[in-house]
């Protein structure tokens, strides 16, 4: 017997950081207590820029920045926001030991620059939010839910997004 799982991925090319933020506030909507993103792109590819449209959306009011200097950030909104830069992270047993992994975070949502710098340390339930792109260019954005509960994100991009053709991925255990 073949169980076959296949979970589509969506890309949107955003033109501005100002689309970045509203594809990302738009997204906000589906957030659920205990919710992981992961935010994979290049230095400048605009994953600050999505955590602050994420967060507007959940009525935060304080500005949120690049927390590069602090393994993770907290911020307060309809749901708290945990805003983790792994970009200067040693190694990722330093981000566990750190705190990353922290009880507080199953009643909020977190966002994650960096992330793959946790290998497979990174919980697979997760929404991956790969950017690809910089400077003044469009970016291409793929959503990538690494779960089915995360497929939900992927119903919130608004009609008027510019989608690039839809990918499938698939994969079967057999
Ligand atoms: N379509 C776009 N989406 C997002 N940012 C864009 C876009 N077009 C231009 N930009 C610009 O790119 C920059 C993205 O910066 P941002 O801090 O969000 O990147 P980052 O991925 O968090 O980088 P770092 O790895 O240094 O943390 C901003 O200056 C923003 O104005
Ligand atoms: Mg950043």
């Amino acid at each position: 017997m073949v169980i076959a799982e296949r979970i589509l991925e969506r890309i949107v090319v955003t033109r501005d950081a100002a689309g970045t933020r509203a594809l990302a506030g738009a997204l906000a909507a589906a957030a659920r207590p205990g919710d992981l993103i992961s935010l994979v792109g290049d230095l400048g590819a605009g994953k600050t820029q999505f955590a602050k449209g994420f967060g507007a959306a959940l009525g935060i009011t304080d500005t949120i920045v690049s927390p590069s200097f602090v393994l993770m950030a907290e911020y307060r909104g309809r749901l708290p926001l945990f805003h983790v830069d792994l970009y200067r992270l040693a190694d990722a047993a330093d981000a566990l030991a750190g705190g990353l992994i922290d009880d507080r975070q199953t009643e909020g949502v977190t966002l994650v620059e960096w992330a793959e710098r946790l290998a497979d340390a990174l919980p697979a339930e997760r929404l991956d939010v790969l950017i690809d792109g910089a400077g003044d260019d469009p970016r291409r954005i793929t959503l990538r839910p690494g779960h089915h509960d995360y497929v939900r994100y992927l119903e919130l991009v608004p009609e008027t997004a510019e989608t690039a053709a839809a990918a499938e991925t698939a994969e079967a255990d057999r």
